[in-house]
C-alpha cells in the first residue's frame, strides 16, 4: 500500500528543486572548489550517492501513481472490536440445571426430539383415543405409523423419556434421570411458544415416597431461585402419575400480587406426581417391588421465575432481537 503518492507534476517540481541545473545540489557543489583534491574525491563520491538515491527516490513514486491507488484506509486509526457473542440465556438456564440435578446423584440423558406415540403417550397410560392426550396440543409427522408404536409426533413433553429411560437401564433400576430437551405444541402467547423446552426428572427404586419428591423439589428451588422463592404442590391429575400434582412458585415479577404474567401470584412451573404403575409396567419394572417419583418443568418459565430476570412476555426470548438477548 502506497502511503503517500504525488501526481507527475509535483515530482518535475522536486527533481528541479533538488537535482535541476540551479537545484540544492548544485549549489551545494559550487562550496566543492575551496577543499583539497583528497576531500573533493571523497565528498564527490557521497555526493554522487545521494544525487542517485533522490533521483530513484523521484523514479519510483513516479512509478507508484501510475499503478497504484490511493490510500483507501488510515492504518493509524484504532480497529473495530468484533461483537463478542454469548450463550442463549435458555441455555444457561440448562447448564444450570444440569448441574443441580448431577450433584445430587441425577444423569442426564437425551431421547428423540420426533418420537413415536408410543413413548409421547401410550407407555403413559394414555389409552388410544383419550381425551387427556388434547391437553398437549400435539404436531403428528405426516408418515406411515408403526403398527405397536403408532404414529411419530413432535414430542410435545419430555416424558418421552421415562420408559425409553427404563429401557437403557435393562429394565433394572435405580433410575435417576434428568432429560432436558426441546418440546413442540400449538400454542403461542403470553407465557407459551410453539418450541420450549422441559426437564423431566425420573427416580424409580425400592421405597421411594412423596417425601423424595418434596425434598427434591426444595432442593432444587432452593439451588436454582434462592431462598426468597416460595413453592407449593398443588393436587392435580395426570394419566401417568398417581397421585398428581402441579408445582407452583411465587412470582418474582408483582412478588404474589398478581400480574400480566401470573394472573393470580403463583407461576405454575409443570406437573409431578408418583410414578403410575401402568407406567413402570410399560417400562417392565414391577410395581410392587418399586416405586418412583417424576416431574416435568418448562425450561422458559423456571428461568423467568428466576430472581432479577424479569420478562413479561415469553416469546422474547426466541425472537432474535439482539437488543432483548445482549441483556442476560
Ligand atoms: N409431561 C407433563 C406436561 O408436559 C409434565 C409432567 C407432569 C411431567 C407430571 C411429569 C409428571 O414427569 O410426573 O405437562
Amino acid at each position: 500500500m502506497i502511503i503517500s503518492s504525488k501526481d507527475n507534476s509535483e515530482l518535475e517540481e522536486l527533481r528541479i528543486r533538488y537535482l535541476g541545473k540551479s537545484g540544492q545540489l548544485a549549489e551545494l557543489s559550487k562550496e566543492f572548489k575551496g577543499l583539497s583534491p583528497d576531500q573533493r574525491k571523497d565528498i564527490g563520491l557521497l555526493f554522487n550517492d545521494v544525487k542517485t538515491a533522490i533521483q530513484n527516490a523521484i523514479d519510483s513514486s513516479k512509478f507508484s501513481t501510475l499503478t497504484s491507488q490511493p490510500l483507501a484506509a488510515d492504518p493509524s486509526l484504532p480497529g473495530i472490536n468484533p461483537p463478542l457473542g454469548h450463550l442463549h440465556p435458555v441455555t444457561y438456564a440448562i447448564e444450570e440445571i444440569n448441574r443441580i440435578f448431577t450433584q445430587i446423584g441425577f444423569t442426564r440423558v437425551r431421547y428423540p426430539e420426533a418420537d413415536w406415540d408410543w413413548y409421547a403417550f401410550g407407555s403413559l397410560n394414555f389409552p388410544a383415543d383419550h381425551p387427556a392426550r388434547d391437553d398437549w396440543e400435539t404436531f403428528f409427522i405426516d408418515v406411515p405409523s408403526h403398527p405397536k408404536l403408532g404414529n411419530i409426533v413432535l414430542t410435545p413433553h419430555t416424558s418421552n423419556g421415562q420408559v425409553r429411560e427404563m429401557e437403557r437401564l435393562k429394565n433394572s433400576p435405580p433410575v435417576r434421570m434428568i432429560n432436558i430437551a426441546k418440546c413442540y405444541r400449538r400454542q403461542s402467547d403470553v407465557s407459551h411458544t410453539v418450541m420450549f423446552h422441559q426437564f423431566e426428572g425420573l427416580v424409580i427404586d425400592k421405597d421411594i415416597n412423596i417425601s423424595h419428591l418434596k425434598g427434591t423439589i426444595d432442593y432444587f428451588v432452593k439451588s436454582f431461585f434462592g431462598p426468597n422463592r416460595i413453592s407449593r404442590l398443588r393436587p392435580y391429575h395426570f394419566q401417568f402419575t398417581e397421585p398428581s400434582f402441579e408445582v407452583d412458585i411465587s412470582c418474582d415479577l408483582c412478588h404474589g400480587q398478581g400480574c400480566r404474567l401470573c394472573k393470580e401470584g403463583w407461576l405454575e412451573l409443570g406437573g409431578s406426581g408418583m410414578v403410575h404403575p401402568n407406567v413402570l409396567k410399560a417400562g417392565k419394572i414391577d410395581p410392587e417391588k418399586y416405586s418412583g417419583f417424576a416431574f416435568g418443568w418448562g425450561v422458559e418459565r423456571t428461568f423467568m421465575m428466576k430472581s432479577g430476570v424479569k420478562i413479561d412476555d415469553l416469546r422474547l426470548l426466541y425472537s432474535n432481537d439482539i437488543r432483548f438477548l445482549n441483556q442476560f
